[in-house]
């Protein structure tokens, strides 16, 4: 009986996506979440091998429209991208703009992710990249067993899930208490008052943009969905574990990381990347979470530890642009904007002597050779924070 009613479920959530396909539903309107960082991503998962290289294997799982194929498309003119998805009508508008703007390098199927067999088509991918597709298929450890299935041995899969602090699942309890089944959402203009109501009273907490004011059939597919797991962060790490992926990251935690001073900073040391994701979604409560999975065991020198800092050897990313060298005083402070474009926020005020520090990082040389090789002294404690904003900012990496 169970069973029967999921799929009843997966066919409304197919039949939603096949009359609205995604994102056009958006009309524009509403801001995309978290812009996906390639450098990020490299440098969380995949150190001494990219897996967003310029001629990577990519898929996007539950493509829609194909937005995100297009976006990743320009992004590595050189790669492959294949977009899946289980609505012919987001396939077949995928496939028109495609031809319509003449873009070689992407290729369009139907598929459904819950089911077996689809992945023999394809070459293992050396990326995957998820989103807003994981919360609304019926059986979601089916699902990830698929898509790990289909992961080359380095590849990485990035997933945009709705955490349990989307604001869907409280609209819906608040619907359901004035005698409104959220199956029955209509937009009728009482409905639409009720939820405009709704989303002032939550303030900020809600957490997305223009939620009040956005189309019936983003609402349709995001609030009111038929399915909508909003797992924590731990239920998908233990999926993922169950078909053999590691938990790497989530970018939560570098944006969580602006809100920290330096002095605050030391208190996170003990944690690992994956450590620090869990406990900054616990207490940040964002409604979505990008979640980094590998099949390798991920490593990263910790920073509680001062010797295995000075024994790492740390690889400046090529996306930070040259650094300054160091003026005479090795003390003095001027903020260092690291250039990510995406991501515009993330900065780190660091020392001259930090800077020099950083811009040895070749890969080579351990931080006790670096600091053995710059005349001057740096304060330690402030290098510390500096290295260790830089390590989860994907800035730097290194064994
Ligand atoms: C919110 S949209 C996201 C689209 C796209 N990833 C993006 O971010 O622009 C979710 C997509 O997942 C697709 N989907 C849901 N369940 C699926 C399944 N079992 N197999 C394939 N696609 C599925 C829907 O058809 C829809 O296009």
């Amino acid at each position: 009986m169970k069973k029967i009613l999921k799929d009843v479920n997966a066919d409304k959530v197919h039949a939603l996506y096949d009359a609205a396909p995604y994102p056009d539903v958006l009309e524009g309107k509403m801001r995309r979440g978290t812009p996906m960082l390639a450098h990020w991503i490299n440098a969380s998962v995949a150190p001494d091998g990219p897996a967003l290289h310029p001629q990577a294997n990519i898929l996007s799982a539950g493509c829609g429209s194909g937005a995100e194929v297009f976006l990743l498309a320009r992004q590595f003119p050189q790669a492959k991208v294949t977009g899946l998805d289980f609505s012919e009508a987001s396939i077949l508008r995928a496939r028109q703009q495609a031809a319509a703007e003449q873009i070689t390098n992407v290729r369009f199927d139907v598929a459904d992710l819950t089911s077996e067999g689809w992945q023999e088509k394809y070459e293992a991918f050396d990326f995957i990249s998820c989103h807003g597709v994981a919360d609304f298929v019926s059986d979601a450890a089916a699902f990830m067993q698929n898509l790990s299935s289909c992961l080359a041995p380095e590849g990485v899969l990035c997933m945009t899930v709705n955490s349990p602090d989307h604001p869907g699942e409280r609209i819906r309890n608040a619907f359901g208490s004035l005698g409104i089944d959220a199956a029955d959402f209509e937009d009728t203009a009482r409905q639409r008052k009720l939820l405009q109501m709704m989303v002032g009273l939550m303030g900020s907490s809600v957490g997305i943009e223009g939620l009040a004011e956005a189309p019936k059939g983003y609402l349709d597919v995001d609030i009111f969905p038929p399915i909508a797991h909003h797992n924590s962060i731990e239920t998908w790490c233990k999926k993922a574990e169950d078909c053999g992926l590691w938990f790497c990251g989530s970018m939560d935690a570098p944006v969580g990381l602006t809100e920290i001073n330096d002095k605050q900073l030391p208190l996170l040391y003990p944690l690992d990347k994956a450590e620090l994701s869990v406990w900054m979604a616990k207490l940040r409560r964002q409604p979505g979470m990008q979640l980094l999975f590998s099949r390798r065991q991920p490593t990263g020198p910790r920073f509680d530890k001062p010797e295995e800092i000075l024994a790492w050897r740390p690889l400046l990313s090529s996306s930070v642009g040259q650094l300054p060298e160091m003026t005479v005083d090795p003390q003095q402070h001027r903020p260092m904007t690291l250039r990510f474009e995406a991501l515009p926020d993330f900065i780190i005020y660091s020392t001259a002597y930090d800077l020099e520090v950083l811009r040895c990082c070749d890969g080579n040389l351990s931080v006790q050779e670096i600091r053995e090789a710059i005349p001057a002294e740096g304060d330690w404690e402030s290098l510390l924070a500096c290295l260790f904003r830089a390590y989860h900012f994907g800035v730097l990496t290194g064994a």
